[in-house]
């Protein structure tokens, strides 16, 4: 079972001790950091936000939130986002939503990346829940599937209401069927190397703390 969105409420509550008033924040995509910017909105703390997408930027500003771009923020503060798996050396597949490439650039701007996610997220090595998304420039498909499955995963192409699913940048998800990744550095490297991929759902090495919904309802925090 899934953490539930009144844990998800409680974690986004729990998240803003890491916010402090004058800070550029980025803003995550998914339920549970919508979770965040809704305590973030509420709370009142003077920031700015980076969205990573235009669903977090619709967000964010019906919530109250400043939102400047990228390119006007500079540097972010900390980087508030979810994933949809955790390894225990905070390693993380995103991209179930669709917005991993924004969501990566956003993270690789912060001095402080934290992660929300409720437990059944935490995984004894990456791949168990099966698939990493990989975003592709739809002019390359037929080359970075050939390419994906010579590396030993099985492509599928992401729809949407019977259509191909377009990422914030008009680009393709391909979701990559995997068994247990090994090396998942060594697989973000392969899958970037493919002409026409864009990013990858692996973040190696990138998260800085985790903050867990347990099924307890207790917060449990992780850091590198
Ligand atoms: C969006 O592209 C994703 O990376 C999300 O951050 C991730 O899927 C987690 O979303 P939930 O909090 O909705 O599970």
């Amino acid at each position: 079972m899934a953490a539930d969105d009144q844990s998800l409420e409680a974690l986004g509550q729990y998240a803003l001790r890491y916010v402090k008033p004058g800070h550029t924040i980025g803003l995550g995509t998914g339920r549970a950091a919508s979770a965040f910017i809704r305590a973030l909105g509420a709370s009142r703390i003077e920031v700015r936000g980076v969205p990573t997408s235009s669903a977090s930027e619709q967000l964010g500003r019906s919530v109250g939130i400043p939102i400047v771009t990228l390119a006007d923020a500079g540097k972010i503060d900390t980087d508030f986002d979810g994933a949809d798996e955790v390894d225990p050396r905070l390693n993380l597949i995103k991209g179930y939503g669709g917005a991993l490439v924004r969501e990566k650039i956003v993270a690789a701007s912060s001095r402080r990346f934290v992660v929300l996610v409720g437990y059944e997220k935490m995984v004894k090595r990456l791949g168990d829940r099966g698939s990493i998304p990989v975003e592709v420039i739809p002019f390359g498909v037929v080359l970075a599937m050939a390419q994906i499955k010579a590396l030993g995963m099985k492509p599928r192409i992401r729809e949407k209401d019977g259509k191909e699913f377009v990422t914030d940048s008009g680009n393709w998800i391909l979701d990559c069927a995997v068994k247990k990744i090994a090396n998942p550095a060594r697989m973000d490297r392969d899958l970037l190397a493919i002409p026409g991929v864009v990013g990858t759902g692996l973040f190696v090495g990138i998260a800085d703390v985790v903050l867990i919904a347990e099924s307890s309802g207790k917060i449990r925090v992780l850091k590198r």
